[in-house]
């Protein structure tokens, strides 16, 4: 699901657009295997997210992380859970993840026992990845999976992750832009008191969205009698918006490191662009 279609309306409204989403795709397991049969063996089945996240993704993720057991990890806008659960059963971490839709995190929360992790380990709320309610310094890692779009504004989000990291941690997230347009991720990552440690191309990632949306249109019937008429109008609307934009799309896997004793800088990115002033991110993230 794309976040970035509804990043501009107001905070009610684009929880009631998510909470509809997840309460409708509960409901069957078409979406589910949609998304698998664009992704082919690259689905990790157990995960289901509502994203671009695959195999070669989770694996990424780790790497980059380089978490150690017992650490706390943050899944930013983490939807049904599923990344932030896989990820901390693996690793041994715990886990902290918000999502702005109360119907993601209860289910979530649903989904703790299938991973063997108990609401000790594996803690679930409400909240905005502008306004995350954790603690300064907190996180020794952050994941952030095609959610940043959704955000009113992304510059706000990012200084407010760069604050719950603790120095030394890092936060691995999604991020696209117009192919041989200039990225502004230095000086994003700069501004929330981050540093670009990699920067992973992600060449399949469009052709996977371009599989998934072809896949809705030719199943708008079945979508419409299995999620509702305007849950499944919803989608397709996304479907035909964004797949022109499709070839000219360059996605990537960012780290950005908070390197250590280095404090977020309050204030500074007010430079960055916002939701709608930023027409590279018109598509999935
Ligand atoms: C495309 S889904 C991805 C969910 C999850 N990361 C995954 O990969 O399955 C985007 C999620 O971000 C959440 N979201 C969108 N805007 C948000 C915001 N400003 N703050 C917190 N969560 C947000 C939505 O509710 C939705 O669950």
């Amino acid at each position: 699901m794309n976040a970035t279609t509804t990043a501009e309306a107001p905070a009610e409204q684009r929880s009631a657009q998510y909470d509809a989403f997840h309460a409708a795709r509960a409901r069957t397991d078409l979406v589910a295997r949609l998304y698998g049969a664009a992704m082919g063996e690259d689905y990790p089945v157990e995960v289901a997210a509502s994203s671009s996240c695959d195999w070669p993704l989770l694996g990424l993720m780790i790497a980059r992380l380089r978490m150690r057991p017992g650490q706390l990890l943050v899944d930013a806008g983490s939807g049904t859970g599923g990344i932030g659960l896989w990820l901390a059963r693996a690793l041994s971490l715990r886990l902290e993840g918000f999502d702005l839709s109360s119907v993601a995190v209860a289910q979530a929360a649903d989904r703790r026992p299938r991973f063997g992790l108990s609401a000790e380990r594996a803690a679930f709320r409400v909240a905005e990845l502008e306004d995350t309610g954790l603690p300064d310094a907190s996180a020794h890692g952050i994941v952030c999976v095609d959610a940043l779009g959704g955000a009113a504004d992304r510059g706000a989000a990012l200084r407010e992750l760069g604050r719950v990291l603790a120095p030394g941690g890092r936060l691995v997230m999604t991020r696209a832009s117009r192919r041989g347009a200039a990225p502004a991720w230095m000086e994003q990552a700069r501004a929330a008191g981050l540093t670009v440690e990699r920067v992973d191309e992600r060449p399949a990632e469009p052709t996977m969205w371009e599989r998934l949306y072809r896949l809705w249109i030719a199943h708008a019937d079945e979508l419409r009698s299995e999620l509702g008429h305007a849950q499944a109008q919803n989608m397709l609307r996304e479907a035909h918006q964004v797949l022109p934009t499709l070839p000219g799309r360059r996605a990537v896997v960012l780290t950005l490191r908070r390197t250590a004793n280095a404090p977020a800088v309050p204030g500074a990115a007010d430079t960055m662009t916002g939701p709608g002033r930023h027409p590279d991110e018109r598509t999935p993230q």
